[in-house]
């Protein structure tokens, strides 16, 4: 019989998004509310194996809703994948008796949860925090909301640069293999197209499209491009353009990490203390090894394994629509 749940640790893990401190804060004050003890682990799984964990207090996580970053720390662990590492991160558990974890990240956190949680028997529940969107399970994950809105700010700035200097920019958003930030970021803002790794737009259907609007005497351009694009990023699809069809002065202009930081939109904060609220209580119910995730605005656990392995795709009447307004 597995033990009651009295101590629990949560962590951040892989990279960071605005929003981690609000769940954060969710889980460790529904804790006390439920009279758990919480620890929190520095740096994500480095930290774990390193044994850096220290008891939070309700008043650790006041003032911290509304800070991006994580103020546990976050990192990627080489050392987690093997498993050495993972018998030393059980250690540095057994040492400060949890029985419970609690993992705020992406897809890599929740494959090195499973993973532990296979081999060492201790119950565990993700809660999505990527800004990529790309986990199946949610309809979105923490952080999402706020790239979005600060990637569509950068573009309206670009914009108006654009206009002024009829030039065609290429805005390079991030994503990793998933479209769903530039999608976003393409309709919120208007672009002219967006180049995603879902949808197969080659640099030709690109040139002709350009040309048809340079007809209709368009006089800039913006198109924004997934990091993961199949026929590359904004520097290369820009120079491809630009061999063939230079009627528009060229630039490139990549967001980059801007992306990731910043204050937590409201969405983000809300959706941040929901999925936070429910692990804790998920996890005193007998969930385990499961992502707490909102699935048409309710919420919904996850198997890691079907979160891990699911594709979610990018839905097609969007696409479609993207492409009809931008015409
Ligand atoms: O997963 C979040 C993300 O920002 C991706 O969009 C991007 O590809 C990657 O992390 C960048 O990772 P790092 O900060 O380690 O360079």
């Amino acid at each position: 019989m597995e033990k009651p749940i009295k101590r629990i640790a949560v962590y951040t893990s892989g990279g960071d998004a605005p929003g981690m401190n609000a769940a954060l804060r969710a889980v460790v004050r529904t804790a006390y509310y439920h009279d758990l003890h919480v620890y929190g682990i520095f740096r994500g799984y480095e930290g774990l194996i390193d044994g850096e964990l220290r008891r939070l207090e309700r008043a650790d996580v006041g003032n911290i809703i509304h800070r991006g970053g994580t103020i546990l720390k976050t990192a990627r662990s080489q050392r987690f994948r093997e498993a050495e590492g993972r018998k030393q991160a059980y250690e540095s558990l057994l040492a400060f008796d949890i029985d419970a974890c609690i993992g705020i990240g992406g897809d890599g956190t929740f494959t090195g949860a499973k993973v532990f949680s296979e081999e060492h028997h201790i119950p565990f529940i993700g809660i999505p925090g990527t800004i990529d969107n790309d986990l199946y399970g949610t309809d979105y994950t923490i952080g999402f909301d706020t790239a979005i809105n600060t990637a569509i700010e950068a573009v309206d700035k670009i914009r108006d640069t654009a206009d002024s200097h009829n030039r065609l920019f290429f805005v390079e958003v991030m994503g990793r293999h998933s479209g769903y930030i530039a999608l976003n970021t393409g309709i919120g803002s208007g672009a002219g197209s967006v180049m995603i790794p879902e949808v197969d737009n080659s640099i030709e259907a690109l040139i002709d499209k350009l040309k048809k609007g340079a007809k209709r005497k368009k006089l800039f351009s913006v198109v924004i491009v997934a990091e993961g694009n199949k026929y590359g990023g904004a520097t290369e699809i820009a120079q491809k353009v630009k061999e063939q069809f230079n009627y528009y002065d060229t630039k490139v202009t990549i967001i980059g990490h801007l992306q990731r930081g910043g204050s937590p939109t409201c969405f983000d904060r809300v959706l941040a203390s929901r999925l936070g609220f429910a692990a804790v209580e998920g996890l005193l119910r007998g969930e385990k090894n499961v992502m707490a995730g909102l699935v048409n605005n309710e919420v919904a656990f996850t198997p890691f394994g079907e979160t891990i392995s699911k594709d979610k795709p990018i839905k097609s009447d969007l696409v479609r629509m993207a492409e009809i307004l931008a015409m």
